[in-house]
């Protein structure tokens, strides 16, 4: 078999079959198909697509790449959950022990934050003591006591993937929907839970800008999830403002240990709460109304809350933070942004307020960059929202006093208000099972 006599089938729109497609993935991984023949492969697939089984065929030959991890143990109980990336999105760290307490199995690997988006390794290694690292054995042995554990990608996982991302990263190839769908579908396959809810955002901090692309996105993964034989749920929320009203690590970690202990009820919660619900409806095979009570019932017990804890402590984290959030370190600075008009807002540049957060210093320019787990803004008006001229809308924190000016003029520049109340959005906009 030859790579060009595959780059040519594609290229003239033909079905590539089984042995084709693994032929490319294991020899790319290898090494022995070289970065422009898989360049070109990219750019035929941007062009002529893949059809419904051949998506399944790249998904399972890269998720099969490198180490697979196996949770059969767990039988039907296994769970996970991916977001497709947004601003102030903490919803792992409430969901995961919602579902915990409820008897699911949350098999979690989750990423660090690049670019204006966030990540759940950083925000848990604002907790001293958390490991984000386990071994293999460790890791199902928590998952067995407590019922959960979140670490970061292990090093051998999808390495086809790590390649073919990076490549296409250069390559203008990363906006095609078999190539991105197989790319995050084989991280969560290669994890190895059986069921999987995926939180698709969609809006101005969002990787999708517009809800008809979500949609899109979230059917195939939805299909192809369902191809390699999981069970599948996918939820398209709003990503047009950031997610609750803290950005930046312990912040969002605070703002989390809020919503389990029923001290806050906001958007963050009911995102989660639906995502909760999604997960152990798949689980148990029930309805996401019998769910829904199950979910509030653990929240409002304080079962959820205890997990936490119980998930913290057994990760080497400092629960005394959990009990009493006062103890993460304060910022040095803080600057309160006031509104420079009466009226209402009426938008939020999302990626621009992750980028204030990045200037700030809660997230990263470049991947060697080092984070401040202080960092961060904390917001107290949103989209749809009545400001008053002098009013404080939000607060920015940081370390470093000289990225103040250019926080704030970034974080005004995010804010349009008008004397016209805007429509409401939707905060979940559809959910796809
Ligand atoms: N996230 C991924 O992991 N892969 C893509 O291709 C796009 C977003």
């Amino acid at each position: 078999m030859r790579m060009y006599d595959i780059i040519e089938k594609k290229r003239n729109g033909e079905e590539l079959n089984s042995e084709e497609i693994n032929f490319f993935i294991k020899g790319y991984t290898e090494g022995s198909i070289p970065d422009y023949q898989a360049s070109a492969f990219c750019m035929a697939v941007y062009f002529m697509g893949m059809t419904e089984n051949e998506t399944v065929i790249l998904t399972e030959a890269m998720a099969n790449s490198g180490d697979t991890v196996d949770l059969s143990m767990f039988g039907n109980k296994s769970a996970d959950k991916h977001s497709t990336g947004g601003v102030g999105d903490k919803t792992s760290l409430i969901v995961a022990p919602i579902v915990a307490a409820l008897g699911g199995k949350v098999t979690k690997m989750s990423g660090r934050g690049l670019g204006h988006t966030g990540g759940t390794v950083d925000k848990l290694e604002s907790i001293p003591g958390y490991k984000t690292t386990l071994f293999q054995e460790e890791f199902i042995s928590q998952i067995e006591k407590v019922g959960m554990a979140i670490i970061g990608q292990s090093g051998n996982l999808t390495p086809a993937d790590k390649k073919l991302y990076a490549l296409r990263d250069v390559t203008a190839t990363v906006d095609s929907i078999p190539l991105i769908v197989s790319s995050i579908m084989s991280k969560k396959i290669a994890a190895g839970s059986h069921n999987i809810v995926l939180d698709v955002k969609c809006g101005s901090g969002a990787f999708m800008k517009t809800l008809e692309d979500a949609e899109i996105l979230a059917r195939e993964m939805v299909k192809i999830g369902k191809g390699c034989g999981r069970n599948m749920a996918a939820l398209i929320t709003d990503m047009d403002r950031p997610l609750g009203s803290a950005i930046g690590n312990s912040l969002e970690v605070i703002e989390a240990v809020k919503v389990l202990k029923g001290e806050l009820v906001n958007d963050l919660k009911e995102v989660c709460v639906s995502i909760a619900s999604e997960m152990i409806s798949l689980v148990y095979s029930i309805s996401h109304d019998e769910a829904l009570k199950m979910v509030n019932d653990t929240l409002n017990s304080g079962k959820a809350f205890m997990k936490m804890k119980e998930w913290i402590s057994a990760q080497g984290g400092d629960t005394n933070f959990i009990d009493n959030t006062d103890l993460f370190r304060k910022a040095e600075f803080s600057f309160d942004i006031l509104a420079e008009t009466s009226g209402y807002i009426t938008s939020m540049d999302t990626e621009k307020i992750g980028l204030t957060s990045v200037i700030l210093g809660a997230g990263r320019a470049s991947k060697e960059d080092s984070i401040d787990f202080s960092a961060g803004i904390l917001i107290y008006k949103k989209t749809g929202d009545e400001i008053r001229k002098g009013e404080k809308i939000a607060t920015l924190f940081t370390n470093n006093n000289a990225s103040l000016d250019d926080a704030v003029k970034m974080y005004n520049s995010s804010i349009a208000v008008s004397s016209v109340k805007p429509e409401q959005k939707p905060l979940i906009y559809k959910i796809i099972r």
